[in-house]
């Protein structure tokens, strides 16, 4: 072919439309990832949903060009980091695709870059010889107004000392808030430990489909779309992910009610409430603290035949606690502290994961039912000392307490059957030295309900064989003789 006529043919085809996505992957999925949600598991900001990259191309545009520098706020979080300037190396057309690229995905629903715009912003930045900072561009290009997350937001706080959510229609407000930013929140009003709060707002479904909502709170909460139920919290413990809940509704695009009630019990206090469904990239929080990051649950379970120990910190419990979980689904907190045990509860053990994953930061509450707080002080003396456990061949435990010359060994096996819960624990003291008085509860009331039978506080029965009970002062205690075995029957109503 003639050389005039090749010239003449690469001058009249038109250029190709550069892609988009491809030049997104070699410009910036190193650091935004290939999904736009951030690289690094999110240690990047993302692009996705992020209204950076929305509205006014210009602000864009003059981000890439010349960079990014100082604490910059994207989707609720800040990060602080420096992103270099991209404009000597992407040229006009290339970057006119990977915004036109970025602004049509991930649900960002922008329109079109051309190559005329980026050509405009670098004629107008050409003496900028620094990346921005956040305040710097926004002041040029500000971002795009963002609807509240919930819409008409309003709060209303109930004193009161809860332990689950009661019927808030029945109760009175002494205060009511309206919250402009539209997002639940325990930091703004003066709200002190014991209190109930209800939200109610308008949340927007961007399109039609299935919505999952995820709630936690320290301590219950409870999530109300449309009149329907969607997710609950409930019972007292902590505000960590273990206790988060996920529910999910379909919602007809448009708004639609929402409701959240909350109650502190004592402690921290926390709540947190996300969504996600079609239109929404990622999570949205509706709080303005996130969602705790979910942790998949491994729960530690006793053997068919065999009991297992869980050593870590056990909420409602002191730092040494010994978790056994035995078959059959009854399981302690033995407190080498305070020499006693101070827990007993029904079904599920203990979810290990937070200390096998986490490193053990916190404590892990039980994960079954009918907790019952037996006691939360010493049982003997202070000059009493804990002198380990020893295991049968079943895993069933016996403590070993050491009072001046004498021991007591604290055995506990499960006895119940299958839907009748129930704990057999063996006292016995050996050694040289007189009676002993062993604290049993400082919590429950004791009432006589038989010859050796009696209610230990709401939930369990106790039978007591081989000693004496006696109540004084809203305590109740054990006497002991030396070789003399007790038994006691704990049962579960
Ligand atoms: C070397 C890593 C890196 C590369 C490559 C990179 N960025 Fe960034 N980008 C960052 C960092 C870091 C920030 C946040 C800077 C800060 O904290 O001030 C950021 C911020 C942004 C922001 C504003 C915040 C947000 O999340 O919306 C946009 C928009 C953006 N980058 C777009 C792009 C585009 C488009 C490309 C590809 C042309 C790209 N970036 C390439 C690291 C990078």
């Amino acid at each position: 072919m003639h050389r005039s006529i090749l010239l003449a043919l690469l001058l009249t085809t038109p250029m190709p439309a550069q892609d988009g996505s491809q030049l997104y992957t070699t410009h910036c999925s190193a650091c935004h990832a290939a999904d736009g949600k951030g690289a690094t598991g999110g240690q990047f900001p993302p692009l996705a949903g992020s209204p950076w990259v929305q509205g006014d191309p210009q602000r864009t545009i003059k981000l890439v060009l010349h960079g990014l520098t100082g604490p910059v706020e994207v989707a609720g979080r800040t990060y602080n980091l420096e992103m270099p300037p991209q404009g000597s190396v992407i040229p006009d057309d290339h970057l006119a695709a990977i915004l036109t690229h970025v602004r049509a995905s991930w649900d960002n629903g922008s329109p079109a870059v051309t190559p005329g715009m980026v050509k405009a912003a670098r004629a107008a930045t050409a003496d900028r010889k620094t990346p921005w900072t956040a305040p710097e561009i926004l002041k040029l290009h500000p971002l795009p107004a963002v609807a509240p997350p919930i819409a008409n937001l309003i709060s209303r706080i109930y004193p009161g000392e809860w332990q689950d959510l009661p019927d808030f229609s029945k109760l009175t407000p002494i205060n009511v808030e309206e919250e402009h930013d539209g997002l639940i929140s325990l930091s703004d009003a003066d709200r002190n430990e014991l209190v109930g709060l209800v939200w109610e707002g308008e949340i927007t479904a961007p399109k039609s489909g299935k919505f999952i909502f995820r709630l936690d709170a320290d301590d219950c909460a409870r999530v109300i779309v449309n009149g329907k139920t969607v997710a609950e919290v409930r019972g007292i413990g902590p505000h960590d992910g273990s206790r988060a809940k996920q529910g999910q509704i379909q919602l007809a695009a448009g708004p639609h009610p929402i409701r959240i009630e909350y109650v502190e019990f004592r402690g921290q206090e926390a709540i947190s409430l996300a969504m996600k469904g079609p239109g929404i990239p990622g999570w949205r929080n509706l709080s303005d603290s996130p969602i705790p990051a979910e942790r998949p649950s491994l729960m530690v379970k006793a053997g068919a035949e065999r009991a297992v120990v869980y050593r870590n910190f056990i909420a409602d419990t002191t730092p040494r606690a010994i978790g056994i979980g035995f078959p059959g689904g009854v399981n302690l907190a033995y407190s080498a502290d305070n020499l006693a045990p101070e827990l007993i509860w029904t079904g599920d053990f203990i979810d290990g994961s937070r200390h096998w994953i986490d490193r053990g930061q916190g404590n892990q509450p039980p994960a079954g039912d009918q907790v019952v707080k037996l006691s939360g002080s010493p049982a003997l003396a202070d000059s009493a000392r804990f002198r380990g456990y020893k295991l049968d061949p079943a895993g069933n435990p016996t403590f070993s307490v050491q009072l001046g010359k004498q021991f007591v060994l604290d055995s506990w096996k499960p006895a119940g059957s299958e839907g009748s819960p129930s704990f057999l624990r063996t006292l016995t003291v050996n050694g040289q030295g007189g009676p002993l008085e062993l604290l049993l509860s400082d919590l429950l009331p004791l009432k006589i309900t038989g010859d050796q039978d009696f209610d230990l506080g709401d939930t369990l029965q106790l039978h007591a064989e081989g000693s004496t009970l006696e109540s004084r002062d809203g305590k109740t205690f054990i006497k002991l003789t030396p070789g003399q075995t007790a038994t006691l029957t704990y049962r579960w109503k």
